[in-house]
């Protein structure tokens, strides 16, 4: 008897089977830690940052909008901090070799095979690379770990050419690249990953109201989009699990199916970043505040989160198997704004060529809107199946009678109710359903 697969097998088989991750290089048995977006992956991962873009830089009047370079100043890494303290302590097992990070272990002895450790050692999670055509010292350069400090080293340039007033803030979204001891749980932890980052400047005094505020959004934000409020919690970080930057931290966690675990931490990164970058680069980063005649470094507050773990999370959270007329049904139920395709026009004939035409005249209409698929590879219960599985909120059948009465059926993925709308009436039909969210 097959036995029941695990909510992470079942998503990581999905993932490969529809084409949202695969494993980087598999034809080459894999590269650890590192994944490719397929083609509906990488869809949802375009509407995932879109979402993020639209309510923090679109839908307010403080946040600007960046995209820095991965690659940067090697002093700016030694300002923030990060050559000297992002590290790891870890321990090899002298037996079998393994590496553990310091805090993974209890005792003395090998938590796998009972093997004597080494004593432990720092290990920086940078990623290096050389610039230029000589590998030396001079030409080290690092791959970002963060995207925070591409925000810092502009922190100037954006107030002056966009004329910002405290407070305000700036958001980007990019890559971040960490050598990660301790990888797996699928893209959870990932050696290549994406951030959307914000960095909030406000005036010292005000960063802990500001710092609050900024919790309860993003809190907010991950419901907003769907996620079951059941399965989100906020933690308050410790004293002594606080970043070297950070005076206050709480993370938004997820209970994934291995555990609550964290989808984005908020930062009360105090003035360390623009005082550290003020001092090694020698240039005046205070804000002068031309009303009140002060100047000073603002606080910043981060709200940092992980586009991988949270592609991951409304996966897990929108999965579900229901029973209709005793066969099983999938449905991710992705909120319409991220879902990868919007609507599936699905011709019930495609031997009679006036109704294979008039859906593809359709779906070409629909197309300069939406993000549509057009099939008719199987019958209309498999493709109906298939795009409850891969969260489609619509599908669009045409059938026989269409051609004369000049009308088709809309499927809801959810309800899976039907309406037959007239062919002049979809895009508004349509039009109604997606701008309600
Ligand atoms: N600028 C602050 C910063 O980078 P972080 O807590 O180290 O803080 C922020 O990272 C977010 O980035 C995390 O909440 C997580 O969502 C994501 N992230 C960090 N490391 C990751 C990794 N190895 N794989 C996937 N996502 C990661």
């Amino acid at each position: 008897m097959q036995q029941e697969l695990g909510m992470m097998e079942k998503i990581v088989s999905l993932c490969k089977r529809r084409g949202f991750i695969f494993q980087s290089s598999e034809i080459y048995g894999g590269l650890a830690s590192t994944w490719d977006y397929g083609p509906l992956g990488a869809e949802l991962k375009r509407n995932l940052k879109e979402a993020w873009w639209r309510s923090n830089v679109y839908e307010r009047d403080d946040i600007e909008g960046l995209d820095a370079s991965i690659l940067m100043h090697p002093f700016v890494w030694r300002a923030s901090g990060h050559v000297s303290s992002f590290e790891d302590a870890l321990v090899d097992c002298k037996g079998c070799k393994k590496r553990f990070k310091i805090e993974h272990v209890t005792g003395k002895s090998c938590p796998e095979c009972g093997g004597e450790l080494t004593e432990a050692r720092q290990f920086n999670l940078m990623l290096k690379t050389h610039l230029g055509p000589v590998e030396d010292e001079g030409s080290l350069s690092y791959l970002r770990p963060e995207t925070a400090q591409g925000i810092f080293v502009n922190f100037s340039n954006v107030v002056n050419s966009m004329r910002k007033k405290v407070p305000f803030g700036i958001a980007q979204v990019g890559k971040s690249f960490r050598n990660e001891v301790t990888t797996g749980n699928f893209t959870f932890r990932s050696r290549e990953f994406e951030q959307m980052e914000i960095e909030f400047f406000v005036k010292p005094g005000t960063d802990e109201k500001w710092y609050l505020k900024w919790v309860d959004e993003r809190f907010n934000w991950y419901q907003h989009l769907g996620i079951k409020k059941e399965n989100l919690r906020k933690r308050a970080h410790a004293k002594d699990e606080l970043a070297h930057y950070a005076k206050a931290c709480t993370d938004i966690e997820y209970q994934f199916p291995f555990g609550w675990s964290e989808l984005e931490g908020i930062a009360n990164r105090t003035d360390f970043d623009l005082k550290q970058h003020m001092h090694l680069s020698t240039k005046d980063l205070q804000y002068f505040d031309d009303e009140r005649g002060e100047r000073y470094i603002p606080y910043v507050i981060e709200p940092s989160g992980g586009i991988d773990r949270s592609i991951l999370a409304f996966l897990v959270d929108s999965y579900r198997e229901e029973k209709v007329k005793d066969e099983k049904r999938v449905v991710l139920g992705l909120d319409k704004r991220l879902a990868p395709l919007k609507v599936a026009v699905l011709p019930l004939l495609r031997n009679r060529p006036e109704l294979v035409k008039l859906a593809h005249d359709i779906t070409d209409e629909l197309k300069k809107i939406y993000r549509v698929m057009y099939d008719d590879t199987a019958s209309i219960g498999r493709l109906y199946r298939r795009q409850d599985e891969i969260g489609t909120p619509f599908c669009l059948t045409v059938d026989v009678d269409s051609l004369t009465d000049h009308k088709v059926t809309v499927r809801d993925r959810d309800t899976m109710l039907q309406d037959r709308i007239g062919i002049d009436k979809v895009k508004e039909y349509f039009q109604e359903r997606f701008c309600s969210v």
